[in-house]
This record gives C-alpha cells, structure tokens and sequence, in this order.
C-alpha cells in the first residue's frame, strides 16, 4: 500500500492509473477503522482493480467541537487494516493540506430538505462540512466508483446529490451495515462507550427489529428511555426521499440517540 500525504503526490498517482486504464474504487473515511470499513474495502476490491482509502478527520463537519475533540485516533491500527485488506493506497492529508485557506467561509450547497430533517435538523452545518469536504476528496481522487455504508443513510443521499450538482459520473454504491454479533451497527464511537453503555447500546438495534415486526412508534422509543437512551428521533421514512411515512415493507426505521456522552445512529429496511 502507497501512502500519501500531499494532494500532489496522490494526483500524480491517480493520473498514472488513468492513464493505464484502471478503474479506481474509493473509501472516504474518518479512521479508527472497523470490519464495517474493511467490508467497503473488500466490496470496491471485488469491482475496481485499484482501491483507495482516505483517513482525514474532516473539522467542517462536526457541529459539536468535544465530538471533534474526543474523535478516536488509531492510525498505526488503520494501516494494518488497510494493508491485510490489499488497499493499494491510502491518503492521509493534514486540515493544512485539504483546506489551504482555512475552514472558515467556505462554499456552500443546496442541499434542499435533507438539510433540515433528521440528521440535518439535529446537527446544524454538518451536511455542509460533509460536502466540503467529499467535493474536494472526490475532484482529488476522480473515482469511477464510490462505496459508502448505509449506516449514514441521509449521509449517502446527500453525497449522491453532490454528485449531482457538480454533475460528475461517480457511481455511488450504498453498502450495507455490519453490526457486532448483537446486533449494534460497528461504528468508530462506539469504543468511546462504558461497558455497561455498550451493553445497552443494543437497545438500539432492538427497538429498530420490534419495529419491523409491527411495534409502533411509541413502544419503539420507550425500549430506548429504558436502556438510558436520549433520543434525537425515530422516524419511519419513505427511502427516497426521507419524508415520514406509514411502515410498509419498503419503508425505512431510522434512529440518532445518546447513550451517555457518545451519539449513535442506526437505520432498517423494515
Ligand atoms: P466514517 O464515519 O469513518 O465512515 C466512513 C464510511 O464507512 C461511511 O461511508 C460509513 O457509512 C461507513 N461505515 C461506518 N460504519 C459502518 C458499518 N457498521 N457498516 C458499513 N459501513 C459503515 O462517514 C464518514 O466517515 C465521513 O462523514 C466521510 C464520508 C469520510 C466524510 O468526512
């Protein structure tokens, strides 16, 4: 694995495969990386021959700065993950390197409702900093192939809107979520749980099957109050547009709570 710190260095390379006529797959992260990173990963290694991998703690997109703070760090870790997967090369840039002019006054998008549902009402100018930072990943790296987790459901459709907008030609591939043996959707905060809040942690998954299975809205919330959840929202939405709707087999659960200090988020075809 190649690995790349400077923009330069990492357009010189991609040129390179452009020119050899290689398709080039990409995984955007934040690191402290899981088997639900490695599985997109193995998925873009299955349709790309080459794949690359970013680790960049974007600070536009947090709106909470102790979050920005508090974010796991696990390089050495990530390295060795990336290299036993068979990544053929990892961009690793300082803030310095992707935002030359600073993080303040940057551009903006015309996200539409996504901005202001869900996630977009609960974390104020994320969504902004998500495509601040993905238009400028996206123009560095020019994949033919994007491979994103549906962990971050709203996350994948604003991507697929900035693609829009900027009209590129990148397929967006949203890969599915891979959870721990009970159930709890892998995410890089969840190290920052308690025991006893990453055994409650579970009540999340829980309450999204009991919806599926024809609980309603209020039998659902109360199973996260019981296991100490703070829930941001629960919502059962149309999956092309997010907009609440009645459960039907096509419908989407989707949840963001706070165990403790540390805000999880889930979502299930019901
Ligand atoms: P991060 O949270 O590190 O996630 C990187 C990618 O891994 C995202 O596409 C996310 O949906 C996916 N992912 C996370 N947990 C997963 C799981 N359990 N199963 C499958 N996929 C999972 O999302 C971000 O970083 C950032 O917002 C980023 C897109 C990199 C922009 O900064």
């Amino acid at each position: 694995m190649i690995l790349f710190k400077k923009t330069g260095d990492l357009r010189r390379w991609i040129e390179q495969q452009q020119i050899s006529g290689n398709a080039i797959g990409f995984v955007p992260t934040m690191g402290a990386l899981h088997a639900g990173h490695i599985s997109l990963i193995d998925i873009s290694k299955r349709s790309c021959p080459v794949t690359v991998c970013s680790i960049f703690v974007n600070p536009t997109q947090f709106n909470d700065p102790g979050d920005y703070q508090k974010y796991p760090i696990t390089i050495e870790k990530d390295i060795a993950l990336l290299e036993a997967a068979g990544t053929d090369a990892l961009f690793l840039p300082e803030v310095s390197e992707m935002y030359p002019d600073g993080i303040t006054n940057l551009e903006t998008y015309d996200l539409g409702h996504l901005e202001t549902i869900l996630e977009g009402k609960y974390r104020p100018g994320h969504f902004q900093g998500v495509c601040q930072v993905m238009r400028r990943l996206l123009r560095l790296v020019r994949p033919d192939d994007l491979f994103m987790g549906s962990k971050d459901y709203q996350q994948c459709m604003v991507v697929q809107r900035l693609i829009h907008l900027m009209d590129w030609s990148i397929r967006l591939h949203r890969c599915p979520i891979v959870r721990e043996p009970d159930g709890l959707a892998m995410s890089s905060r969840n190290t920052r749980l308690t025991p006893p809040e990453r055994q409650r942690a579970t009540a999340i998954y829980q309450s999204l099957l009991a919806l599926r299975s024809g609980a309603s809205l209020t039998i659902a919330e109360k199973m996260l109050t019981d296991a100490q959840f703070r829930t941001d929202y629960i919502a059962i939405c149309d999956p092309e547009t997010l907009e609440p709707t009645t459960p039907s087999p096509n419908s989407i659960a989707l949840i963001a709570a706070f165990q403790g200090e540390v805000r999880l988020i889930d979502n299930l075809q019901l």
